[in-house]
């Protein structure tokens, strides 16, 4: 390999390391739970874990999986067009789209792939892709793709502002298909889209909502089905997409669902579907017993929420000032990159593990430590943790 090439990446991994943005990886030695096994430091506390509904060790999940191996073998070895499909991808496909209250959906080995696929699939040159600015990386990368790809044209209006929405629609009046993208829960603030107002704005645009639920699927609504439940909204957003990586089971994977057109041109057509091999059938099984699981024990959302709001409302009383929310996704808004790494290393030497995260990944000056919180947590779990951000919290004179 080239030397310069090594002397530039090693050079700049050591600017990161200076900047204070290197990351360093923890190893866990156990399955994601409310309590994980961290090498070097033992039993410690996850605040940081999209396991929103426990699943990832759920039984039911994990011998789903060990079943599935033994019935399917490792995996498709080819692309699914090519090489046949499993018979549990087209059940897992059926239980996305009944999760989320579409007609079909069609699975991923991720949802990142999921987003991919959608705007430089469905979208041409005559058209539009529409973000909200607080977008996830994927959706912000997808709008790019698209456009290298379809030559299409993309816009971004200020996060959640419907009046700018509103007048980047009206100025794309000429193109083909407008296509707008929103998170449903934005994963760095965990606020909620503001669902209502965007479909109406979009109908009276004629435009198409694409709505990411990563962070709401199993975690917003009576039973777990995300942004459109919460808002009684069910059937009336055009794309979702979603991820089987976070509250379903956590292993990997993602779906886009929609209608049966979408969805089957998306078959014909999406090139991360069409070049790659599907999700296997081990994960597509567990992924397909955490939605089994989440409708028969819907009971395990209102737990994540009551769960969240207990944790959200003792910080509050110990002084912090969290954003305001109603999502188990809870930031705790430090300033500078180097404090939220502080407070998220101080936090870990008691025994908790909540990431701070700094820019780029979140605006400057609005470097942050996101606690996230699960239906695992037991209530000990919680108040430990709290005596911890209060220790912490108080040496740092925050409260
Ligand atoms: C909003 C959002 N979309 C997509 C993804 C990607 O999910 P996956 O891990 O399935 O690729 C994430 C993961 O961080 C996310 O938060």
């Amino acid at each position: 390999m080239s030397h310069g090439f090594e002397h530039r990446l090693e050079a700049e991994l050591e600017q990161f390391i200076r900047d204070g943005v290197y990351k360093r990886l923890n190893y866990l030695d156990s399955p994601q739970a409310a309590r994980v096994r961290m090498e070097g430091r033992g039993d410690v506390i996850i605040l940081s874990s999209n396991n929103y509904l426990g699943l990832s060790n759920q039984p039911e999940v994990i011998a789903a999986g060990k079943a599935a191996l033994d019935r399917w073998g490792a995996g498709t070895a080819s692309v699914r067009f090519i090489c046949g499909t499993f018979t549990v991808h087209r059940t897992l496909e059926a239980a996305c789209a009944r999760l989320v209250g579409t007609s079909a959906s069609l699975s991923f080995v991720s949802a990142w792939n999921a987003n991919e696929a959608v705007p430089a699939t469905l979208l041409g040159e005559s058209d539009i892709v529409i973000s909200d600015q607080l977008n996830h990386a994927s959706i912000i990368d997808a709008a790019r793709l698209a456009k290298a790809i379809t030559k299409c044209q993309t816009a971004v209006y200020r996060h959640a502002d419907l009046a700018d929405l509103e007048a980047k629609l009206t100025a794309a009046r000429d193109r083909r298909t407008r296509l707008v993208i929103t998170d449903g829960v934005f994963s760095m603030e965990g606020s909620i889209a503001p669902l209502p107002d965007l479909i109406e704005v979009c109908r009276r645009h004629d435009a198409v909502l694409m709505v990411d639920d990563s962070h709401a699927t199993g975690v917003l609504g009576a039973q777990g089905r995300g942004t459109a439940e919460h808002f009684g909204l069910v059937g009336e957003v055009d794309i979702i997409t979603s991820t089987l990586g976070k509250a379903l089971g956590g292993a990997a994977g993602g779906f886009a669902a929609a209608s049966a057109a979408v969805c089957d041109y998306l078959t014909q057509r999406a090139r991360p579907q069409l070049f790659s091999n599907a999700l296997p059938p081990t994960v597509a099984a567990s992924a397909l017993a955490s939605i089994e699981y989440l409708e028969a024990h819907p009971q395990r959302v209102q737990t994540l929420r009551d769960n969240a709001r207990y944790f959200r409302e003792r910080l509050i009383e110990l002084g912090f000032h969290p954003l305001p929310g109603e999502t188990p996704i809870i930031p705790v808004i430090l300033g500078e990159t180097a404090a939220a790494i502080r407070m998220s290393d101080m936090l870990l030497t008691q025994g908790v593990f909540v990431t701070g995260f700094g820019f780029p990944v979140v605006p400057q000056g609005q470097a942050r430590v996101r606690c996230q919180i699960s239906a695992s947590h037991t209530r000990d779990d919680l108040d430990e943790a709290l005596a911890a951000f209060q220790q912490v919290g108080r040496e740092l004179k925050l409260i």
